[in-house]
């Protein structure tokens, strides 16, 4: 144990760097594939076969299943995805707690509601061992968000839906590249979503601005998508064959466009040739910080099922705080003290929705007080003490940055920072 001064109390910085992050996507081919675009006036997907390319590309190194479609943003995917699998008003949809609001809340748009699961406190997915106390005669289907490239685990989550007749939809958003015994994520539930949002190398994986894509091994599924959300697209007459989806013209059930622009695919097929390298210099850069503060008790791994492969790791790692390890400093004194020594330890990106608005009281849709998550159409608020391993380790869930090329001695310097504050939390007391 080595005493010196923490930062936060006017001492030196232990990890000084400007630039966190030296690497950089291919600008020049970005430019290049999106001046094809524009030299031929092609920006709309109606028409234009670069969707299907995109989807192809997609399909082989991402998704592999049977079927992809590119959409506007990921919301829009799950959205396509709860409506593919029939998911109804009056339905209930099970979503993990702990989760983005864009994984689950589509379904309210379909009038169905959400219930919200506990999470396994080690892993911070979705608990197969809560589904039984979460499982009405009105569930419909089970959404397994593999949140920051944590993947969920599949196989108790399928074996519960396929004897219960549910629905899986996994939310690939932060995990494109990861796996489950040996199957990309996206491929093993019913219906796969994954969000582009965002530039990389901080928006999601593959990163489109905004888009997203779906992606199913079931052919009736896709032509559902395809009939919701895919007006115009390219050969759409020919893709729809089921009865009595085959009558419909180009305009689909409802008139919806949730096609993606040109030009964003153009931006997402330069990162989607980048994954394979992001991914494995993220991991190898976490495992490096991970091994230098393996003596740190403070800061806990979050663990991984043993036939997940994470990856992808949307935004950042996360790590869990042991506030007993620091005599009870709260985790945002202990981050504060560590960002001091210049190394960006973040908080909890979310909160848990059974405490959060409008889920945790319920609220009207509509002016006349009805809606799916209306408490006067039934809709009971979620009872706190219902989620004792979300209230528990949420509040101390710490997020590590991701980095895929990093300045010389950066990982060195932050876990030092790391262990400095360690070492010294009593002077936060
Ligand atoms: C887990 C998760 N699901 C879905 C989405 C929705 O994606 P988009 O912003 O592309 O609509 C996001 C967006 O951040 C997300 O984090």
């Amino acid at each position: 144990m080595s005493k010196s001064k923490l930062a936060l109390l006017g001492g030196e910085p232990v990890c000084k760097f400007e630039k966190t992050e030296l690497w950089e996507p291919d600008r020049e081919r970005e430019l290049a594939l999106c001046k094809r675009i524009i030299d031929e006036r092609a920006f709309s997907s109606t028409g234009h076969p670069i969707a299907v390319e995109f989807e192809e590309k997609f399909r082989k190194q991402v998704a592999g299943t049977k079927y992809v479609l590119a959409q506007n943003n990921g919301t829009s995917t799950l959205l396509a995805a709860f409506f593919a699998v029939g998911v109804k008003p009056g339905d209930e949809v099970i979503t993990p707690t702990y989760n983005w609001i864009c994984s689950f809340a589509p379904v309210t748009l379909l009038g169905a509601r959400p219930v919200f699961a506990d999470i396994d406190p080690e892993t911070l997915c979705l608990d197969p061992a809560d589904l039984p106390k979460r499982l009405t005669d009105k569930t419909r289907a089970i959404i397994t968000p593999h949140l920051f490239g944590s993947v969920c685990d599949m196989d108790p989550i399928m074996e519960f839906a396929r004897k219960h007749n549910l629905a899986v939809i996994e939310d690939c958003s932060h995990s494109h590249g990861a796996s489950y015994d040996g199957k990309p994520i996206g491929s093993i539930g019913d219906v796969g979503c994954f969000s582009m949002q965002g530039g990389s190398p901080t928006g999601k994986p593959v990163a489109a601005g905004e888009g997203g894509v779906v992606a199913t091994n079931n052919r009736h599924y896709y032509e559902r998508i395809l009939a919701l959300g895919h007006l115009n697209r390219y050969n759409l007459k020919d893709e729809l064959t089921e009865e009595p989806l085959n009558r419909l013209t180009t305009a689909g059930f409802a008139a919806i466009k949730f096609r993606p622009t040109n030009l964003s695919l153009c931006i997402a097929t330069v990162a989607l040739d980048a994954l394979p390298y992001r991914n494995r210099r993220i991991q190898e850069n976490y495992d490096k910080l991970l091994d230098l503060i393996k003596d740190v008790p403070a800061l806990k791994p979050v663990k991984q099922y043993p036939k997940a492969h994470n990856a992808g790791y949307y935004g950042h790692m996360r790590i869990i705080y042991q506030p007993e390890a620091c005599g009870g400093l709260p985790p945002e004194k202990f981050a504060e003290a560590v960002n001091a020594e210049g190394a960006s330890l973040g908080g909890r990106v979310y909160w848990g929705w059974h405490r959060t608005p409008p889920y945790d009281t319920g609220m009207a849709y509509y002016d006349d007080g009805s809606g799916p998550i209306s408490p006067s159409d039934g809709y009971e608020p979620p009872k706190l003490e219902d989620y004792p391993n979300a209230n528990a380790v949420i509040p101390n869930i710490m997020a590590l940055p991701t980095m895929i090329d990093p300045p010389e001695g950066y990982i060195e310097a932050f876990a030092q920072a790391i262990i400095k504050v360690q070492e010294n939390y009593e002077d936060l007391l």
